[in-house]
């Protein structure tokens, strides 16, 4: 018998939570089925984030669960340190065929985070293979977010994740691409801002490209609250890459499978990363997963240069390629496949568009942006108490039914990509009355 009783809620140290408030009036979730969660007394809440931005095909799908009890039975846990288990060849295999032109090998991870450590441990063993000792920057952008790993704090640009921690030596960042003044209100791509990747240009003329490892960026940057690429923004970031001879890394954890449409964010926009970062959306959130596509070059480049039976790259996670994780993977990517939601996502767009636009004219709506089935809606911060007025509208919502995500004074929103159109109208007509309500 322990001491404590089994509801008790103060031994969690809950991540990214207000802890104390959080315990005050606690919100929990006690199971989930295809567009809902449900609280412990049963009421049921409308699912405005496919969770954190994973659950691309809703709640506990039947051939996923299957496939992860089935898998559980077979092979609970098996080591990928000179082992390996079919599923994770397979799923490697399916990543390579579904990641655009010559993105064909997979390293996998546990997570997001784990993923992007990995992107950039990557380039940097790339360019040292290749003889670029030297070649040890790493550029960023201001309000990225790369996960909480040192790398990716490092390269990330959100100044609350950074602050008291030490990070890497020789980093750099890009200005972010948000700007009210000259883009509010944008549907899709804003027009402006393609200028800001020749900051890029910039910093190759300061430190010289013979240092520059590699540029990482979210092709759309998702936690910061939303920030879609401006036309030709991407585009120019890959042009001026590939002339010096620097690695483009694209952190695809949100926007990978369906959420922008198309496979990934990389295939929509037309613009082809050298590594491709991916998590969440993977294994329908269902077992915790990353991924780190590279082009086959860059594999063989780092495999080659090593004696041949020594090992190449000393990096790995106990859970690289769990077997549970790539049993969700293949079933995750058979429901997409199956269903369509990548063309869904495509097709529902639209209409989501529309719908977001349509709380334009509200009170403290001074934004709304969108691509794909991911929008923002941005308030005007209380001049006393910036997010509050955003967490209030999130405590509201989550008491009447429907989740959504706030960002400091930004409500992103995410659903999964199964939602119906009826759903859609029920989502966003229930959160214009609760910003109308909201002080
Ligand atoms: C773009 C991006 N990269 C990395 C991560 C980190 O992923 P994880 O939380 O699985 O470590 C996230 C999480 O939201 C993300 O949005």
């Amino acid at each position: 018998m322990t001491a404590r009783a089994a509801n008790d809620l103060d031994p969690f140290w809950m991540p990214f939570t207000a802890n104390r408030s959080f315990k005050a009036h606690p919100r929990l979730l006690a199971s989930a089925r295809d567009m809902h969660y449900f609280t412990p007394d049963g009421r049921p809440i409308l699912d405005g984030t496919a969770g954190l931005w994973c659950v691309n095909a809703g709640h506990a799908r039947r051939p996923i669960v299957e496939a992860i009890q089935r898998q559980a039975e077979i092979l609970d846990y098996a080591p990928t340190f000179q082992l390996g288990h079919p599923l994770v060849f397979e799923l490697a295999a399916r990543l390579g065929m579904l990641f655009p032109a010559d993105i064909d090998h997979v390293f996998f991870a546990g997570s997001g985070s784990e993923g992007v450590d990995s992107a950039l441990k990557i380039a940097l063993a790339y360019q040292r293979a290749k003889g670029f000792e030297n070649r040890t920057r790493l550029i960023g952008r201001q309000k990225g977010y790369h996960g909480v790993g040192f790398g990716g704090i490092s390269v990330g640009g959100l100044e609350n994740n950074r602050r008291g921690f030490p990070t890497l030596p020789g980093v750099d960042h890009l200005s972010h691409t948000l700007n009210l003044k000259e883009a509010a209100f944008s549907r899709g791509q804003p027009t402006w801002g393609a200028h800001l990747a020749d900051e890029l240009d910039a910093l190759i003329a300061e430190h010289g490209a013979e240092t520059i490892a590699a540029v990482i960026v979210e092709p759309l940057s998702g936690s910061a609250g939303v920030i879609v690429p401006p036309v030709g923004y991407l585009e120019r970031l890959r042009e001026i890459t590939a002339r010096h001879g620097i690695l483009l890394i694209f952190d695809e954890v949100i926007t990978a499978f369906g959420r922008v449409g198309g496979a990934t964010a990389s295939e929509t926009l037309g613009v082809i990363p050298d590594l491709l970062i991916c998590a969440k959306g993977l294994t329908n959130g269902a077992v915790p997963m990353g991924a780190v596509g590279v082009r086959g070059a860059i594999y063989e480049a780092v495999v080659n240069q090593a004696a041949a039976s020594g090992i190449e790259f000393f990096h790995g996670y106990t859970y690289s390629g769990h077997p549970l994780a790539a049993a969700a993977g293949l079933a995750t990517l058979d429901v997409y496949e199956d269903e369509g939601l990548y063309q869904r996502a495509t097709e529902l767009a639209p209409y989501w568009e529309e719908a977001v636009h349509g709380l334009r004219g509200l009170p403290h709506v001074i934004d709304i942006r969108n691509l794909g089935m991911v929008a923002a809606i941005e308030l005007a911060a209380r001049p006393d108490a910036p997010g509050a007025r955003a967490m209030d509208v999130f405590h509201t919502a989550f008491d009447e039914g429907i989740l959504i995500r706030v960002t400091g004074d930004v409500i992103a929103l995410s659903p999964p990509l199964i939602i119906s159109r009826a759903q859609i109208d029920e989502l966003i007509d229930h959160l214009s009355q609760i910003i109308r309500r909201t002080r």
